[in-house]
């Protein structure tokens, strides 16, 4: 079953608990928060904080993704905030098997996430500990952006090596998906699509969120 997670920050930053409540009751599977620090990537959004202030608006599940440097630095705030998935790019530390571990050990999910340009065959050497699989689809930074269709050979090869370990290992992909082009990216192997502008800047989000389902399953 392929599962929407539209990103939070396409929302009214005004109205954050409303938002958060709003895609929940329109069928959202999972709530994905982009924190972006200014210095991996050219943009700043929110932190732990705000994470934590949303986190009793909805049950849904917290999917992070965060776009900082040395991301190892700050995992305890985010574990502590309430995220039950957290991405972190491979691009942005040495560390990468200690970040994964660290993550796992305390009871969160574990994910790695891959720019659209970052060879894919560095996903090798984690694929026996990652829980999840982040495509990059669009350069990270900001939301509304077209997506970049070479990137879905990255979720193509990731898929491979996910089916070649055996475990069970998500692949999500995230950057300018909508319903147009759901389809593509699900044939590529994804099973959790991110959509920002897609879904919060459509004015019916139960209507946005079921056009990007009907267009995964054809
Ligand atoms: C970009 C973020 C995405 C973004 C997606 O750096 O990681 O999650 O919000 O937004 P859309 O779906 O509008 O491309
Ligand atoms: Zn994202």
């Amino acid at each position: 079953m392929i599962q929407i997670a539209p990103s939070l920050l396409s929302a009214d930053f005004s109205r954050l608990d409303e938002e958060v409540k709003a895609i929940t009751d329109a069928g959202a599977d999972l709530l994905h928060l982009d924190v972006m620090d200014g210095s991996f990537v050219p943009n700043i959004t929110f932190g732990a904080p705000i994470i934590k202030a949303i986190r009793p608006s909805s049950k849904i599940l917290f999917d992070v993704h965060l776009m900082i440097d040395e991301p190892i630095r700050y995992l305890d705030d985010f574990i502590k905030a309430g995220a039950d998935i957290i991405s972190f790019h491979v691009e942005a530390t040495d560390r990468v098997r200690e970040t994964l571990l660290y993550i796992k050990e305390r009871g969160v999910k574990a994910a790695l996430a891959i720019k659209p340009h970052t060879d894919p065959h560095v996903l090798d050497q984690y694929i026996d500990i990652v829980d999840m699989i982040l495509i990059m689809t669009v350069e990270p930074g900001f939301g509304g952006q077209s997506l970049i269709p070479e990137a879905l050979e990255n979720a193509r090869y990731a898929k491979k090596l996910i089916l070649q370990s055996g475990r069970d290992i998500l692949l999500e992909a995230d950057g300018g998906i909508k319903s147009s082009n759901a389809d593509t990216v699900v044939k590529a192997g994804v099973d959790i699509l991110v959509a920002g502008s897609a879904v919060f800047g459509a004015s019916d989000y139960e209507k946005a969120i079921k056009d990007i389902r009907i267009s995964a399953l054809s």
